[in-house]
C-alpha cells in the first residue's frame, strides 16, 4: 500500500494566446521546463492555443524557439492550433495571454464551464491585471521580455501545485 498516491487526474493548464506562435507556445515551454525541474518531476497536462486561425498547424515563430533555446527549454516540435469549446471541459485552468484574448475566450466559454479562466499575469505578484503584450511586431528584446513574463508566471503555477 502506498501512503500517498497521485491523483486520478493530472492538473491541466491551457495558455490562450492570439496566434499560438509566440507568447502561448512560450508559456507552454516555460512551463513544461519548470514542472519538469522539480525533483520527481510534476505530473501536468500542458497546451497552449490562439484564438485565431492563421497559424493552425504551423511551429511557433522562429524568434520564440530562438528566445525559449536560449533558455534551454526546445519549443520547436510544438504546432499552433486553435482554441475549441471542448477545451472548457478539458482544462481545469485556462490562462490567457492578454485581456483582449481572454474577452474572447469569455464569449466562446460554454455556461457550464467549471475552468478558471483568468489572465496569466494575475499569478504573478504585483503583475495582477496586466497583459503579456504581443511581441509579434517587436524585436529580439520584447521576446525576451514576454519570455521572463511567462516564465515568472509558470514559477508562480508551479508553486501553486506543488
Ligand atoms: P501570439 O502572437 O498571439 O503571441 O502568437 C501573434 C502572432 C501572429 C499574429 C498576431 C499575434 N498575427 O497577427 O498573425
Amino acid at each position: 500500500m502506498h501512503s500517498e498516491s497521485k491523483p486520478a487526474v493530472l492538473p491541466s493548464v491551457l495558455f490562450v494566446c492570439l496566434g499560438n506562435i509566440c507568447r502561448s507556445p512560450m508559456a507552454e515551454g516555460a512551463l513544461r521546463a519548470r514542472a519538469g525541474a522539480l525533483g520527481s518531476g510534476l505530473d501536468l497536462v500542458v497546451d497552449s492555443a490562439g484564438t485565431g486561425d492563421w497559424h493552425v498547424g504551423r511551429p511557433p515563430d522562429p524568434r520564440a524557439i530562438l528566445v525559449a533555446r536560449r533558455h534551454g527549454v526546445d519549443i520547436s516540435g510544438y504546432r499552433a492550433r486553435q482554441v475549441r469549446v471542448v477545451d472548457f471541459r478539458r482544462f481545469d485552468r485556462i490562462f490567457a495571454l492578454d485581456h483582449s484574448n481572454l474577452e474572447a475566450l469569455r464569449r466562446l466559454r460554454p455556461a457550464e464551464s467549471g475552468a478558471d479562466l483568468s489572465l496569466l499575469l494575475d499569478v504573478v505578484a504585483g503583475r495582477a491585471g496586466q497583459d503579456v503584450d504581443d511581441p509579434y511586431y517587436g524585436d529580439s528584446g520584447d521576446f525576451e521580455r514576454s519570455w521572463a513574463e511567462v516564465d515568472a508566471a509558470a514559477r508562480a503555477i508551479v508553486a501553486g501545485l506543488s
